[in-house]
This record gives C-alpha cells, sequence and structure tokens, in this order.
C-alpha cells in the first residue's frame, strides 16, 4: 500500500492544478476522481437522459466503463475505451458531472475504481469526499478551498485560454449553483474532513500550496517512522557478532571514518559492490538493523531465499522499473528499518565502479532520508588474510540529491552523484 493524499474542496479552488503539481514532483500518481464524474455526465448527456433523473441515469451505468490511464505523465480519461479527455471539459458537461454526482447509485459505482487505485500506488487523489467517505484512512487530507470569485476568475482564464468565449457572471453563477449541490445533497456532500488541514489558496500560488502539501505529505511520512521492538535488535546483536566470527579469521577487515556512520535507523547506506558479502560486512559494523534489496535470481533458490528474508533482505528484479520493491524499501524505512543498497545493481568484477540505478534515489527523496556512502576495496585477488576496507563518508541529506522532478534524468543524475560519493571512499 503506497502513501494516500486526499485533497478535496470545492470546484475550481485548483486541486486538479495542485495535485498534478505535487504528483510530478514526488513521482505520484494523480486520481481525478472530478473526471471520472465527468465522464458519467457526458455518456448521460450523450444518451439524452436527464441527468438529474435517477432513474434515467441509474439503468445506463452497467453501460458505462471509466478509465485513466496515463502516458507522459498526462491523464486521459476513457469512456468505453473513447478519449474523452477534451469533451468533458465544458461548462455543460461540468453540470452535468455535479448532477449525477448526487446520485448514491453513481458514487458506489466509482467507489471501488476509486480505492482500487490508491490501494496499489502512492497517489494524490482530489474529489469532494475523498477524505471524508472514499480515503477515510488517507495519510493526508487536505481541503483546499478560494473565494467563489477567485474560483470563477480562474476558471474564466483557463476557459479563455482554449480560445472559448465565456462571460465571468455566467461562471461564477455556475460555480455558486455546484457549490450549493456539491454541499446540500445527501450522499457524501462536500464537506472538510476529520483531520483534514485546510488551505485557502486565494492569495497563494500554485508553488506556494504545492509546498505546503508536499511538506504536509512529508511530515506524515516521517510520523509513520516507527522504532524497531528491543527483542527484535537484541537478537540482531547477537546475531551480527556470531556471523561476525568467520570473516574476522578468514580477513583483515578495517573500518576507517566510523565517525560518519549512521547514529539511527531509517537511512539508506549505500555502498559499491564487489563480493557476495559486501551486505554483512557493513551489518556486522553498523548496529542498527537494516533491511536489503537482493537480486530476485537469489530468492530461486528456497534455503537462500528464506536465510535472505530471514535478515530482511527483499528482491529487485533489475532490469524494469520495480515498483513492488521499491514499495518494500520505503515500507522498511518507515518501520524504522535502514536500507543497505548496492545502487549499480550488481558486482564489478574488476573493482572499478559502475553506473547507479536509478532506486537509491527516488527511495532516498520518497522518504526524505540520508544516504551514507561506504566505500569497500581490497586489493584483488582476495586471499585467506587479505585487508578489505570498508570507509564511511559524511552522508549525503535529500536536498543535497537535488532531486526536483522525479523525471528520469533528475533521478539518473542524483544517482551518480551517490556514486562518486562511493568512488572518493574506494582506494582504486
Ligand atoms: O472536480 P471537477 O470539477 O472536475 O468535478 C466535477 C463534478 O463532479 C463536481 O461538480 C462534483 C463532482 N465530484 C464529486 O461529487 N465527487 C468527487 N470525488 C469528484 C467530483
Amino acid at each position: 500500500m503506497g502513501l494516500n493524499c486526499a485533497l478535496d474542496g470545492p470546484s475550481g479552488a485548483g486541486k486538479s492544478t495542485i495535485a498534478k503539481t505535487v504528483a510530478r514532483r514526488l513521482g505520484y500518481v494523480y486520481v481525478d476522481t472530478g473526471a471520472m464524474y465527468r465522464a458519467i455526465g457526458l455518456y448521460v448527456t450523450r444518451a439524452g437522459a436527464d441527468t438529474k433523473e435517477k432513474e434515467a441515469v441509474v439503468p445506463l451505468l452497467k453501460d458505462i466503463s471509466v478509465e485513466l490511464e496515463y502516458s507522459d505523465g498526462e491523464q486521459r480519461v476513457l469512456l468505453n475505451g473513447e478519449d474523452v479527455s477534451g469533451e468533458i471539459r465544458t461548462p455543460e458537461i461540468s453540470m452535468a458531472a455535479s448532477n449525477v454526482s448526487a446520485i448514491p447509485e453513481v458514487r458506489q459505482f466509482l467507489l471501488e475504481l476509486q480505492r482500487s487505485i490508491a490501494k496499489k500506488n502512492n497517489i494524490i487523489m482530489d474529489g469532494r469526499d475523498i477524505g471524508t467517505v472514499i480515503l477515510p484512512n488517507a495519510d493526508v487530507k487536505v481541503f483546499l478551498t478560494a473565494s467563489a470569485e477567485e474560483r470563477a476568475r480562474r476558471r474564466c482564464d483557463e476557459l479563455k485560454a482554449k480560445g472559448r468565449d465565456v462571460s465571468f457572471e455566467k461562471i461564477l453563477a455556475d460555480i455558486n449553483q455546484r457549490d450549493y449541490n456539491d454541499t446540500h445533497r445527501e450522499t457524501a456532500p462536500l464537506k472538510k474532513a476529520e483531520g483534514a488541514v485546510e488551505i485557502d489558496s486565494t492569495n497563494m500560488s500554485i508553488e506556494e500550496v504545492a509546498d505546503r502539501i508536499e511538506e504536509l505529505i512529508d511530515e506524515a511520512i516521517h510520523r509513520d517512522f516507527k522504532v524497531i521492538p528491543a527483542w527484535r535488535r537484541a537478537t540482531y546483536s547477537i546475531l551480527r557478532f556470531i556471523v561476525s566470527i568467520p570473516f574476522f579469521l578468514i580477513f583483515r577487515i578495517k573500518y576507517e571514518n566510523t565517525e560518519n556512520m549512521p547514529k539511527c535507523g531509517s537511512v539508506i547506506i549505500a555502498g559499491n559492490h564487489q563480493t557476495w558479502f559486501d551486505p554483512i560486512l557493513i551489518a556486522i559494523k553498523v548496529r542498527y538493523i537494516s533491511s536489503y534489496m537482493a537480486k530476485a535470481e537469489l530468492f530461486n533458490h528456497p534455503i537462500l531465499g528464506l536465510a535472505i528474508r530471514m535478515v530482511h533482505g527483499f528482491p529487485t528484479r533489475r532490469s524494469s522499473n520495480d515498483v513492488s520493491s521499491l514499495s518494500r524499501a520505503e515500507a522498511f524505512i518507515r518501520k524504522g528499518y535502514n536500507l543497505t543498497i548496492f545502487p549499480e545493481g550488481t558486482r564489478s568484477k574488476d573493482g572499478k565502479i559502475g553506473k547507479a540505478k536509478s532506486g537509491v534515489a527516488l527511495i532516498a527523496s520518497r522518504c526524505g532520508v540520508p544516504v551514507y556512502p561506504v566505500g569497500i576495496s581490497f586489493k584483488r585477488p582476495l586471499r585467506f588474510r587479505s585487508t578489505i576496507t570498508l570507509k564511511f563518508g559524511k552522508p549525503l541529506d535529500p536536498e543535497e540529491l537535488k532531486i526536483t522532478s522525479m523525471s528520469k534524468s533528475d533521478l539518473r543524475e542524483a544517482g551518480e552523484r551517490i556514486m562518486s560519493k562511493i568512488a572518493e571512499l574506494v582506494d582504486q
């Protein structure tokens, strides 16, 4: 389950613009529930039925399928497979959407769809009843308002920019009418949800509102960070001690700059990958429990797979953008575990430092946690009593990673920044 942010408020408060901005910045999925009601409003209007008449609308629902699709960060609304993204934005369909949204069967029809999207992704969902009905347990709830005049002015500008001939008075009247409909209907009327933070955007810019919501999401992520129970920490200490014995007997292991080691949980430790036991070399020195991202193939072996899982290892498919593995990593960090990760994704055959995959930067910035670099060096070939040096570097804060857009290039660059810090700690 991802992080859920519910964004409710009256028509024209700027919800969709804000939600899109926040979603783009954080790499979340933006779910525009208004578009779903609009698609139904469009279908009913096209069918020539009265959008206010429950008896006329409900029988049509069985013929309607609504989907939201995302390509290149843009949302497309599909009504029975047809792209209606443009057509649903007219004033006529706005009113039709408001009308059909008052019908309980229509709301029920969309409820499951909206919940199922929220279950699978980190989302920001905008609407009227998201915090009250659809996602009452959302991690963050925002109620976005603005004066009716300001909202009418914004809608007017928006439609004019699209070349439509509109009158301010008509739009203001429409907004007042829709406000009335949305707040006075019996089922799921528009109201501030319990625990929602109200933001009045009348005199705020889009960026300012988006910053504030990002702050709230950030707080929610950290609020969820848990402390690992004492018995588990004690078991881990004993296990570390036992496992360290053979390694100290076989090799000379030197730890340098240990003052830079993590002094708490919920951080990322990132190293260069040289041997299968790199994670163990780190774990026997850092006393905070870590989870590990390991390649999926290792889990094909039943005993090895079980052993890795027992020390909080989880699989990642290296070739693909493995969303479930990223969610697992985030979940561990929120529970108080560190995450040990080797950003190159594969062991170096010759000791040279490779390129970083984007996962490490993505997790760091989504969780807002620092990355602690570690450089692992030794002379090849590794023999009995060879010296292995692990050098710890100063942590990189999420701000230092300079991830602003979550775009592939931003994440790749941040990954490279982490990798170059690691490279500075390796004796080449
Ligand atoms: O956000 P919007 O203007 O695109 O929404 C269109 C209509 O749909 C709006 O009048 C209220 C209704 N709606 C709703 O009742 N519940 C939602 N979650 C979203 C929209």
